[in-house]
């Protein structure tokens, strides 16, 4: 996707938030069901996907890689996978918008098929480090061409008959285990893959559900996890859960905009993804969680949340980030509207997400009229209590989707309307987050419509 026009959004002190946010799929499971139905023998149908713009380049990408992705209807699609080591080479660049997992997954992917393929993406994408990827790939024999500092355009070229890895990741990211895990698929004998801090493990639920022989094991390291490689996918039926990191905006609004009281069916409590939910319990939220189950595979939960102004800063515990590591700009809104101060730490991965959103959220805040400390590695917001935001600011979003939905939940309980210069890139992640949002009560609107 290349970034079109800018789209100007402001909102405005809502009136209470009342009703059901049912939001869309979980974009980390809707990537891997196109991917590991494109690495299949048959056919995947997947419902629930989710069709933001991330996962449409990605399901463009598995077709220039010679699977057939075919839309049945909405979020119904289906996908002809070619089988581990089949990929064909693309006939063009793949552009993978403003996607990190997408390309990373995808070059994980073609990493043991001996063909090249030249990856890219948007202005924001072609800023992040991609050699956190093309390093472990390298122990493969995979060889990538990059720009300094390993930034997209990149080449790729496949190592032919790999040999499983045994890798020890360097930086908590399930991007970069994915992608070792996807590469060694085509690689003979077995790949290892440790991370010392567990990070979200759908990729290691899913190639189970796909026929990998995959084992984790807990030990005094961490995660221990090992695949043996060269299987036989066998296509699935994938119904993919909701997303906890989308259902955080609508949780979080009702949270501070007072007299709100929603219904948010079938949040993800898997423990890699809910470390939000439980850092907002930890602040006096009132959060009820309904009717546990399994849905997709996954442990949900309904989630009752109500206006909840007794909310105190908390010191989030660091070892808390790698489950929660996107929900921290929403987090810092709340932080804002709660009692105290909410300290951050362990939190440098974000630098390097769609933008650097501690610098985002720092600056934005600031200008909202919240007091603000950070370091590389920390974010600190000193709350001003229920309403107590100024607001009446524009916060530069960065071609970052949660940058721009975490300050217009923000507007929603400020003193005074607040703005984002582009509220596009939201398309992203959480294509309905607009009329979602308006449906519950919240006061958006679009500036240059
Ligand atoms: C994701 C992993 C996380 C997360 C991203 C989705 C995934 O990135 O921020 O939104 O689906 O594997 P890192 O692995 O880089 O932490």
């Amino acid at each position: 996707m290349s970034h079109g026009q800018a789209q100007p959004m402001t909102s405005a002190k809502s009136a209470p938030l009342k009703g059901t946010a049912s939001v869309p799929g979980d974009k980390s499971i809707s990537h891997r069901s196109l991917i590991f139905g494109a690495m299949a023998v048959g056919e995947t149908r997947v419902t629930g996907l989710l069709e933001g713009q991330d996962v449409l380049d990605t399901a463009k990408a598995m077709q220039a890689f010679g699977a057939t992705v075919t839309r049945h209807g909405q979020g119904e699609w289906s996908v002809q996978g070619v089988g581990v080591g089949n990929f064909a080479e693309p006939a063009d660049v793949i552009d993978c918008g403003n996607s990190g997992t997408g390309v990373r997954l995808i070059m994980g992917t073609m990493a043991t098929t001996a063909i090249t393929a030249t990856f890219t993406g948007d202005a924001s994408l072609r800023k992040r480090p991609m050699g956190r990827v093309t390093e472990p790939l390298a122990e493969f024999g995979t060889l990538a061409y990059g720009r300094k500092g390993g930034r997209l355009p990149m080449t790729v070229v496949g190592a032919a008959d790999a040999r499983g890895i045994r890798h020890t990741l360097k930086v908590a990211s399930a991007q970069v285990k994915s992608a070792i895990l996807l590469a060694g698929l085509n690689a003979s004998g077995e790949t290892v893959v440790i991370e010392k801090e567990p990070t979200r493990d759908h990729s290691e639920r899913m190639l189970v559900g796909f026929g990998a022989s995959l084992n984790v094991e807990k030990t005094a390291a961490g995660h221990v996890i090992t695949l043996q490689g060269r299987p036989n996918l066998r296509p699935q039926t994938v119904a993919v859960p909701r997303d906890p990191s989308s259902a955080a905006f609508p949780v979080c609004a009702a949270l501070i905009v007072e007299g709100s009281d929603i219904f948010v069916p079938g949040v993800s409590q898997n423990l890699t993804r809910n470390g939000l939910y439980i850092t907002l319990v930890e602040m006096g939220a009132e959060i009820e969680f309904q009717n546990p189950r399994e849905e997709g595979g996954e442990p949900v939960a309904d989630l009752r949340v109500r206006f909840s102004g007794a909310m105190k800063g908390i010191e989030v515990p660091p070892e808390r980030a790698p489950s929660m590591i996107d929900e921290y700009p929403i987090l810092s809104v709340v932080a804002a509207f709660a009692t105290g101060k909410t300290v951050m730490r362990g939190v440098k991965e974000l630098r390097v997400k769609e933008s650097d959103r501690i610098d985002a959220m720092a600056r934005g805040l600031e200008a909202c009229g919240v007091r603000i400390e950070e370091d590389e590695d920390t974010l600190i917001v000193h709350g001003m209590g229920p309403g107590g935001m100024p607001g009446g600011a524009t916060a530069k979003t960065h071609i970052d989707h949660r940058i721009a939905m975490s300050f217009l939940v923000a507007g929603m309980a400020a003193q005074k309307p607040v703005s984002v210069d582009d509220a596009s890139p939201i398309a992203t992640s959480f294509p309905v987050f607009e009329p979602l949002m308006r449906t519950l009560g919240a006061t958006l609107r679009r500036d240059n419509a």
